[in-house]
């Protein structure tokens, strides 16, 4: 069994953020914590692209904000810019690492050192449609449900322990961008809920099994 750490001793529980996109979940994230419904701190923003609207959102919103060079491997970050990712994660000090559209699979030394302490969203029911564009996958499969999914991040792809789910609808008409903007909905909210509920301790793992307590 592992207890993932909540908040101990009256010390903030603090988040690194990490995302490639225009940061809707991470926005969503930080204005929750600001409103007091995430009993925790942003600490840093990382994205792997310097334009991107994350970093944005963040310095809008005062947090540090910083684009780290993922390095030459186009899925991965390459291991110099690994041990950069850890090393400005650590000196945040955080608790817990946020991929918010984090669009690099994260392997080894890094899920060492995070390890249980890496979640991720998925926008679709893993482990249906795992990978890349789970929406249009969803839509060209033809489910009339899908939704996002809180998992634990490990060494494989969208496979870890499930946290929480919320399902929509898929509606006559879709489009993969009306679709994509119905999970976003889900996501801005089940994602904030999932990390209150990490921040407070009250989240167990036990093999694939997560309860909530
Ligand atoms: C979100 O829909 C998230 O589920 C997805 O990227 C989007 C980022 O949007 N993540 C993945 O597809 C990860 N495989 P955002 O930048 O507005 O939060």
């Amino acid at each position: 069994m592992v207890d993932v750490r909540g908040m101990s001793g009256g010390k903030q529980f603090r988040l690194g953020l990490l995302g490639s996109g225009k940061g809707s979940n991470a926005a969503a994230i930080a204005d929750a914590c600001a409103s007091g419904q995430v009993p925790a701190q942003v600490a840093i923003v990382i994205s792997d692209e310097a334009e991107a609207g994350i970093l944005q959102r963040a310095r809008e919103r005062g947090l540090p904000a910083v684009f780290i060079a993922p390095g030459k491997l186009r899925v991965k970050l390459d291991e110099a810019a690994g041990a950069a990712y850890i090393r400005a994660l650590q000196e945040a000090q955080v608790d817990l690492v946020v991929l918010a559209g984090f669009m690099r699979i994260l392997k080894g030394e890094f899920l060492r050192v995070f390890a249980q302490r890496v979640v991720n969203i998925h926008p679709a029911l893993l482990p249906a449609f795992p990978g890349l564009e789970a929406w249009k996958q969803a839509l060209e499969y033809g489910v009339k449900v899908t939704g996002a999914t809180v998992h634990f991040v490990d060494e494989g792809v969208d496979t870890g322990p499930i946290i929480a789910q919320r399902t929509v609808p898929v509606l006559p008409g879709d489009t993969a961008a009306t679709l994509h903007a119905r999970i976003q909905e889900a996501e801005r909210v089940v994602y904030p809920a999932t990390i209150a509920a990490l921040a407070r301790g009250a989240i167990r793992v036990e093999g694939r099994q997560t309860v909530w307590q």
